[in-house]
C-alpha cells in the first residue's frame, strides 16, 4: 500500500495571538510548518506530502523545500473543510485503498519514529488509527453558575479509558472522503478520527509522545523548542 502525508496548514492561530498564522512562527530557527514538512520528509515509508494553506497565503513558497511537498492552497474555514477541500483536489492522484496520514502543521515534534510506529500498529488494519495519548490528569467535569466568577467542578470523570488524540490520524482515502463529506458540524468534527467513530467504525489508538504536542498557545512555543532541540 501506499501512504501520503495531508497537513492542513490553513488556520489562523488566533489563540496564539501572534503577528500572523502560527504555523509560521520559528522554532529553533525553522518555521513551525518546516519542522513539521521534514519529519514527513525524513520517513522512508511516506509516498509524497501535500500542504493545504488558504488561497491568500503569501508565505507558503518560502518555507517549502522546492519540489519535494505538493502545496494546495484550497484551506477553508474549519479544519474540517481544509482537509476536505484539500482530499477533493487529490481525487485523481489518490487511489481509493491509499492510506492518508492527516497531520496537523501545529506538531512539529512529530518525527519518522512515531510516524513508523504508527503505520506499523495499523498498516493492516480494516478502519486506520492515530497517534494519541492517555490521560494523566484528573478530569473535572464543570458548570458556570448564574453570578459566578469562575466555573465550578460538579462531578470527576474517571479518566480510566480516556485518550488525548493526536495526529497523524491515518484512514484509507475512500472511507475518509465518505466520512468527512457525512459530517456537517465542524464543531464536533474536530478531528478527522470523529468523523470515522460518527460512521460506526472504531480507529485504533497507537500511543504516540509528549514531544508531538499540538503548538497552541505562546507557552507551548517553549515546549516545543525544547524536544526540536533534542531530538
Ligand atoms: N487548520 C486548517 N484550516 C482551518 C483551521 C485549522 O488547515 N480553517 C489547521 C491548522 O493550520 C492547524 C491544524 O488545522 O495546523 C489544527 O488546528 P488548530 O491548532 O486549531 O490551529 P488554528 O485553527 O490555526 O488555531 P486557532 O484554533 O487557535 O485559531
Ligand atoms: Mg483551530
Amino acid at each position: 500500500p501506499r501512504y501520503f502525508a495531508l497537513i492542513p496548514a490553513a488556520g489562523v492561530g488566533a489563540r496564539m495571538a501572534a503577528d500572523g498564522p502560527k504555523q509560521y512562527i520559528d522554532i529553533g530557527g525553522k518555521p513551525m510548518l518546516r519542522h513539521t514538512i521534514d519529519a514527513f520528509l525524513s520517513s522512508a515509508l511516506i509516498s509524497h506530502t501535500y500542504v493545504v494553506v488558504s488561497a491568500h497565503d503569501g508565505q507558503i513558497d518560502a518555507v517549502v523545500p522546492p519540489g519535494a511537498v505538493t502545496v494546495l492552497r484550497c484551506g477553508g474555514a474549519s479544519r474540517l473543510a481544509s482537509v476536505q477541500n484539500a482530499l477533493r483536489a487529490l481525487a485523481g492522484e489518490l487511489g481509493e485503498f491509499d492510506w492518508v496520514l492527516v497531520h496537523d502543521a501545529a506538531r512539529p515534534g512529530l518525527n519518522a519514529a512515531l510516524i513508523a510506529k504508527l503505520i506499523d500498529a495499523v498498516g493492516n488494519d480494516a478502519v486506520g488509527g492515530l497517534l494519541a495519548l492517555p490521560v494523566v490528569d484528573t478530569v473535572k467535569r464543570a458548570s458556570m453558575a448564574a453570578g459566578a466568577n469562575v466555573p465550578a467542578a460538579t462531578s470527576s470523570v474517571a479518566r480510566d479509558g480516556l485518550w488525548l488524540a493526536q495526529t497523524p490520524q491515518m484512514f484509507r482515502y475512500r472511507l475518509l472522503c465518505d466520512a468527512l463529506a457525512a459530517a456537517t458540524d465542524a464543531s464536533v468534527i474536530t478531528d478527522d478520527a470523529s468523523a470515522i467513530e460518527a460512521m460506526g467504525f472504531a480507529p485504533r489508538l497507537v500511543e504516540g509522545h509528549p514531544r508531538n504536542l499540538k503548538v497552541t498557545l505562546p507557552a507551548d512555543i517553549r515546549i516545543a523548542e525544547m524536544y526540536l532541540a533534542a531530538p
